[in-house]
């Protein structure tokens, strides 16, 4: 058993508003996830996100790409600002960016992604509006591990969400963040205790 000094530390990446990123360390205050929230990075330094994260005492750090001369340079700065702050776990919510080799091979099987669907369908953007378009009757949220594709690592956990005939992309949008929200920080609570992958299915230890 870990003592509270040894918690699972975890890096968040955000690029925009970062509710995922504030439900979950609502449930780190709450007691009923024990993580230890490193910091919370954003490529965007205007994230809102940040703020949140500030006010909840997390360090933070944001820096985009424009500022690196190559794709890889960003990504071993990111790789060593998290080796930094003590990361273990790298859990992305609403980072708009593919991660590359650098940050996938600095933390391999340690990083986390959330996608508003059910994959594997409506990978990639606009998960909503593709789920609309389609015309299915259910969709909901995904939470999956990352690897060098889109939306395409092994899944940890998923949330159904009915779609009704009235729904637009927004309100579509709000039904699957409230399941996000509820979903990201179980799946972390589940990982982070161990796990294999057999065949393309997560086995919790
Ligand atoms: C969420 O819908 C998530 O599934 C997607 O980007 C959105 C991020 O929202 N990857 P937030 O920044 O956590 O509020």
């Amino acid at each position: 058993m870990r003592d509270s000094r040894q918690l699972p530390s975890v890096a968040f990446l955000i690029s925009g508003r970062g509710s995922n990123m504030v439900a979950i360390i609502k449930k780190v205050k709450e007691g009923k996830l024990k993580i230890k929230p490193a910091i919370v990075f954003s490529d965007n330094p205007g994230a809102d996100g940040l703020k949140s994260a500030e006010k909840a005492g997390i360090p933070v750090s944001a820096f985009p790409p424009a500022d690196f001369p190559t794709r890889e340079d960003y990504e071993n700065t990111l790789v060593n600002t998290l080796k930094k702050h003590g990361t273990e776990w790298v859990v992305a919510a609403g980072y708009m960016r593919l991660l590359k080799k650098p940050v996938i091979e600095a933390f391999p099987g340690k990083i986390l992604n959330i996608h508003p669907s059910l994959l594997p369908a409506f990978a990639g953007l606009n998960a909503q509006q593709q789920t609309i378009d389609a015309g299915v009757k259910i969709t909901g949220c995904t939470v999956h591990f990352v690897d060098m594709g889109m939306d395409t690592g092994p899944i940890v956990m998923q949330t159904a969400v009915p779609v009704e005939e009235t729904d637009t992309v927004e309100s579509l949008s709000r039904k699957i963040l409230h399941a996000e929200h509820d979903t990201y920080w179980r799946a972390i609570k589940k990982v982070v205790s161990g796990y294999e992958v057999r065949g393309r299915t997560v086995v919790i230890k």
